[in-house]
């Protein structure tokens, strides 16, 4: 397992808490076939892998818009800032998937999603959507001195 449920840290936010869950949910399988794939680089592990990724890729697009939907519903100030984490997250995610695609490099995709995917999304959550919660929450920005 890459990710465990308790790493994330909780939102004030439910509905975006239970996406963060599937979200992780979908990568420790991904990381699972990548081990499978790192014992036996079969066509058939390749594809599976593939398929997984896709997946991913699909419910992170709805994770980030549904963010940026309210976000824009509720004239959420950073609104800009948050939204340029998530295309850049996005970009990301497909330039490893492209070149992963190509090269069939298991260590670049095993690589990426322990040293650099993870670090990302626990650190994403735990500021922006963190910061952004709270304001879906309250209707207010906590800056933490008033
Ligand atoms: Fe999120
Ligand atoms: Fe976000």
């Amino acid at each position: 397992m890459l990710l465990n449920k308790s790493d994330l840290p909780l939102v004030a936010m439910d509905f975006m808490n239970e996406v963060h869950y599937e979200d992780v949910d979908i990568i420790n399988t991904l990381f699972e076939l990548v081990l499978t794939y790192e014992q036996e680089p079969t066509e058939e592990n390749y594809l599976a892998i593939n398929e997984q990724y896709e997946t991913w890729y699909a419910h992170t697009v709805d994770h980030f818009q549904g963010e940026e939907i309210k976000m824009q519903e509720m004239n959420f100030p950073p609104y800009p800032m948050h939204k340029g984490e998530h295309d850049k997250g996005l970009h990301r995610m497909n330039e490893v998937y492209q070149e992963w695609k190509k090269s069939k490099n298991i260590l670049g995709l095993k690589i990426y999603l322990i040293e650099e995917l993870s670090p990302w999304l626990v650190h994403h959550i735990q500021t922006m959507d963190t910061i952004t919660a709270s304001f879906f929450n309250t209707g207010a920005m906590s800056c933490g001195t008033h």
